[in-house]
């Protein structure tokens, strides 16, 4: 079992690495190597239904990788105040079943259009009912959608330019750490980076070092990435990683997207 916890460690880091370890104890699997071929996996949408099938199982409950809405919440109120002004969409990719796009849905004096996505939908459908069980949102008109996708490919999802912010904490991070690992994790940021607005920004919440975590988003497209330290939460140091978009010069990106393709919103607001 120590070879295992080394590894974990070596791979995904110190606070990713205790939640699996966690949940490996709490889990109905016995296999020693079990945490192990988990992590090999987590780019795999089978591995996070059975993740939050066991997380939900006495009823839907958020569930917050790395740290909860309430340790963030002041940091996104005043990005959202700060972003241009105008409809504000906001995608939080990889949602699970995070209390992120929820809190801020309800807790945003701005009229905000929150959209949820995740590959599962066990973990869309416990969001769901969890929004069912919310506060109304402070801001009467604001809004939340749950959107069932592959966040790597969001071309039949939203059109180029869709939204003033995204946020990812701990997606990012999931498929650094696979074997497909980067050339996935480049897709995501791309895929962030083309859905946001001129203006817009990328928000990557990550425990990952700056001097790792940094020349990769810059390799992935980002230009002038900036960090900030969000502090030591359990004794972790997270950062949060801003991207911002570009705004457009001659190659408007919107031309390049696929014809016809909308936002699409469901009637419950799963797509
Ligand atoms: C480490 S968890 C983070 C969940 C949530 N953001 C949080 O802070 O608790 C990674 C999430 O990304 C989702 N995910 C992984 N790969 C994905 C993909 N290609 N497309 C959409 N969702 C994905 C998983 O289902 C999981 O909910």
């Amino acid at each position: 079992m120590a070879a295992v916890a080394t590894s974990l460690a070596a791979r995904w880091g110190a606070s990713g690495t205790r939640m699996l370890r966690s949940w490996h104890r709490s889990a109905s699997s016995s296999s020693a190597g079990w945490a192990e071929d988990l992590l090999r996996h987590m780019d795999q949408r089978d591995t996070w239904d059975r993740f939050y099938s066991e997380k939900g199982a006495s009823g839907p409950q958020h569930f917050d990788w790395f740290f909860g809405y309430r340790d963030v919440s002041g940091l996104l109120l005043s990005t959202l105040q700060g972003l241009p002004s105008g409809e504000a969409r906001i995608l939080d990719v990889g949602c699970g079943t995070s209390a992120l796009g929820l809190g801020l849905y309800r807790d945003s004096p701005r009229q905000l259009h929150v959209s949820c996505l995740d590959f599962s939908p066990l973990a869309l459908d416990s969001l769901r009912q969890l929004l069912w069980d919310s506060p109304p949102p402070r801001h009467p008109l604001s809004q939340l959608c749950c959107h069932l996708a592959d966040a790597t490919d969001l071309r039949d999802t939203f059109e180029s330019g869709s939204f003033l912010l995204v946020l990812d904490k701990g997606t990012c991070d999931t498929l650094l750490r696979c074997p497909r690992g980067p050339g996935r994790a480049k897709q995501l940021v791309a895929e962030c980076l083309r859905v946001l607005r001129p203006g817009g920004k990328l928000l990557q919440f990550s425990d990952e070092d700056p001097d790792a975590r940094v020349p990769f988003l810059e390799q992935a497209g980002g230009v002038d990435v900036t960090v900030t330290e969000v502090g030591h939460i359990n004794g972790v140091c997270y950062y949060v990683y801003t991207l911002v978009q570009r705004l457009l010069d001659s190659t408007d990106s919107r031309e390049q997207s696929p014809q016809g393709k909308g936002l699409k919103s469901g009637p419950d607001g799963l797509d």
